[in-house]
């Protein structure tokens, strides 16, 4: 049964709630020292914050980010750097207000996201933002007022987010708005507890509008035939309309086990930068290969057993490159280029010793003849695989 979202959350971290944050932790590291490099102030908004920690002493999204920027400015950083929490539950915002005021640079604010969005905007003038976007479903989402802010992007302001979207929820309370079908939870496809606050507030069309940005949805719903087929589409579209503010924008779905298809929810980035593009990739690499141990086979194999859902099949890769090299590139520009075909799949590191191996082979030539170049240098193809 779906259960209502509580604090009872923040008992003990889950499994799946690692991937989450080791997207988010592995991320800001080089997203601070890049920024830092374009002497604006730096913001750094944790929307949905939660108490900071959990019961069992892991680590919440707030201590991750203040912890990082701590580390970060250890030789300290050429700009400053502000955290801002963001906490609507009186008791949790209490806890976290007493765990931030460790950290000089970081601020725990009560009240909802769509309260302190005009402040944060305003911001937007003078700091890069990065905004992490984590609620429990899709309540105290808006497009409009997120995307007054994200319009920034288009003036130039570095403005990333990094959004959790429970699409199986929205895809439930859609259908439900709709007055279709809603499906029952399998646990053959998807967590048996899926965090669903349908039981908190009745789905309206007009609300789940504004959270999407528009009526699209409906009609995604209405075409796409199964409840999987459905979560996808929905996750697809919402990018979409991240793709008419930022350039690079990726999805990664986060399951609870291995053999789920419903993801619990999908993270997606947005960001104007290919760079990101290619941090968050390995991040998201890094993510599916926890997913996959928990799927490992308890004795050791001669071949590897799992699917090429869970473990992506190398023997891919040439072809993605080659597939992906017409005329002459960058190097650097390759790698990204086989990203944005294979998400998630490869990491930047498996890419590029995949163009060496290449260059080594006669298949791709590199402007110094060299096998082992720096991401600037061109390439480019001499001959197909096959002769
Ligand atoms: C999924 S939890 C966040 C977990 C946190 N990011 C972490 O990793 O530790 C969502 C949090 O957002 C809070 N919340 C719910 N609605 C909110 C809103 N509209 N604005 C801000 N916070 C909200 C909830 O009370 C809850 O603590």
């Amino acid at each position: 049964m779906p259960h209502k979202a509580d604090s009872s959350f923040f008992d003990a971290k889950k499994y799946w709630s690692r991937r989450k944050d080791l997207l988010l932790g592995y991320y800001l590291v080089p997203y601070l020292a890049k920024i830092a490099t374009q002497r604006r102030p730096v913001l750094i908004v944790d929307a949905f914050a939660g108490p900071g920690k959990f019961g069992d002493g892991e680590a919440g999204s707030p201590l991750i980010i203040c912890g990082t920027v701590q580390k970060a400015n250890s030789k300290p950083l050429p700009v400053e750097v502000t955290v801002l929490c963001i906490e609507s539950v009186k008791e949790l915002h209490g806890r976290l207000a007493n765990l931030l005021e460790q950290f000089s640079f970081a601020e725990a604010h009560h009240g909802t996201f769509l309260d302190h969005l005009p402040t944060i905007e305003r911001r937007a003038s003078s700091h890069s933002i990065f905004l992490y976007v984590d609620p429990f479903t899709v309540e105290g989402l808006d497009w409009e007022a997120m995307d007054r802010l994200f319009k920034h992007v288009s003036s130039g302001v570095s403005v990333e987010v990094l959004l959790n979207l429970n699409s199986a929820s929205l895809v439930r309370r859609g259908l439900a708005a709709l007055k279709l079908q809603v499906p029952s939870v399998d646990t053959r496809y998807e967590d048996d507890r899926p965090l669903d606050a349908t039981d908190v507030e009745p789905p309206s069309l007009t609300r789940l509008d504004a959270v999407m940005g528009g009526k699209w949805w409906r009609d995604v719903l209405k075409q796409t035939p199964t409840f999987a087929a459905q979560v996808d589409a929905i996750v697809n579209g919402y990018c979409d309309r991240l793709r008419t503010r930022f350039k690079e924008v990726c999805s990664h779905p986060i399951k609870a086990l291995p053999n789920h298809t419903i993801p619990k929810y999908y993270l997606i980035l947005g960001s104007r930068s290919a760079h990101a593009l290619r941090l968050m990739n390995d991040a998201m690499v890094k993510s599916s290969e926890m997913l996959a141990d928990l799927a490992k086979p308890t004795e050791a194999t001669l071949f590897e057993t799992r699917s090429f859902d869970l473990v992506p099949d190398e023997s891919r890769l040439p072809g993605l490159v080659l597939a992906s090299l017409s005329g002459q590139k960058q190097r650097g520009t390759l790698i990204i280029d086989v990203i944005r075909v294979a998400t998630g799949d490869y990491s930047s590191t498996q890419i590029r010793q995949t163009i060496n191996a290449l260059i080594k082979k006669g298949i791709i030539q590199s402007e110094s003849g060299r096998s082992k170049i720096p991401d600037k240098e061109l390439v480019w193809r001499v001959k197909s695989s096959a002769e």
